[in-house]
């Protein structure tokens, strides 16, 4: 059997908001540089504009709201079920605004990612572009990581950083994440369709070596 014979790998992308990362990964997968497939986007908001670029790409979407759920656990068992129904090889998070309990990171083991809007472990949570210029901080960044039970704490898969100007305000360091996310979640998955990256009970294996903890740095696998 050829590389070509082989089914592509199969992607579900959670989302809340805009999916410009939605987008990005589309972008890459019509471009060939990314072997794989959308096969459903999901969203807890109905309103969110991500569904409409699913829609503009045949992405088969699905709406599932925390507000029909009486409690998390309830709402991440009906999430959990409509995601297994697709069998994706990578669950994506991207912009989705839910925290997840540990039953559904644990069914997901291994097949979890996010994006995170900083340098982790520095600045998890909301709101990064803010705290990172109240702190002086001089770099900033984008985290693709591995979800655990920790919120934004798993580990590091790539990491891309940035200078922050003197004259950066929170708007562009928020346009200049974006554009940074954009290329290393296509870039990270293409790895990990490849095989060339593995996940392994929640270790990282780079070309067969242990990922560092800071994970792998954007410009060194460029
Ligand atoms: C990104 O900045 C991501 O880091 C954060 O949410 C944002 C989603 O943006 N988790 P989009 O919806 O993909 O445009």
């Amino acid at each position: 059997m050829t590389s070509h014979d082989r089914p592509l790998p199969r992607l579900v992308l959670l989302l809340s908001g805009a999916g410009s990362n939605l987008q990005a990964i589309i972008d890459a997968i019509e471009a060939g540089q990314l072997p794989a497939r959308v096969v459903a986007v999901i969203s807890n908001r109905a309103d969110a504009p991500g569904l409409q670029r699913a829609a503009r790409h045949g992405i088969p979407s699905q709406v599932i709201s925390h507000r029909d759920h009486p409690d998390r656990a309830s709402f991440d068992a009906a999430l959990a079920s409509a995601i297994d129904h697709y069998q994706p090889d990578w669950v994506l998070l991207a912009g989705f605004m839910r925290i997840l309990t540990p039953q559904f990171v644990d069914h997901f083991r291994d097949r979890l990612l996010n994006i995170h809007p900083s340098l982790l472990p520095a600045y998890p949570g909301l709101d990064t572009h803010r705290r990172v210029l109240a702190a002086g901080e001089r770099e900033h960044g984008a985290t693709l990581h591995l979800v655990t039970e920790a919120l934004d704490a798993g580990p590091t898969v790539l990491q891309g950083r940035f200078a922050v100007e003197a004259d950066d305000d929170a708007a562009t360091l928020a346009q200049k994440v974006h554009r940074l996310e954009h290329q290393i979640y296509p870039a990270a998955l293409a790895l990990l369709v490849s095989g060339q990256l593995r996940i392994d009970q929640g270790r990282l294996f780079y070309l067969d070596q242990p990922v560092p903890a800071e994970g792998l740095q954007w410009d060194q696998v460029l």
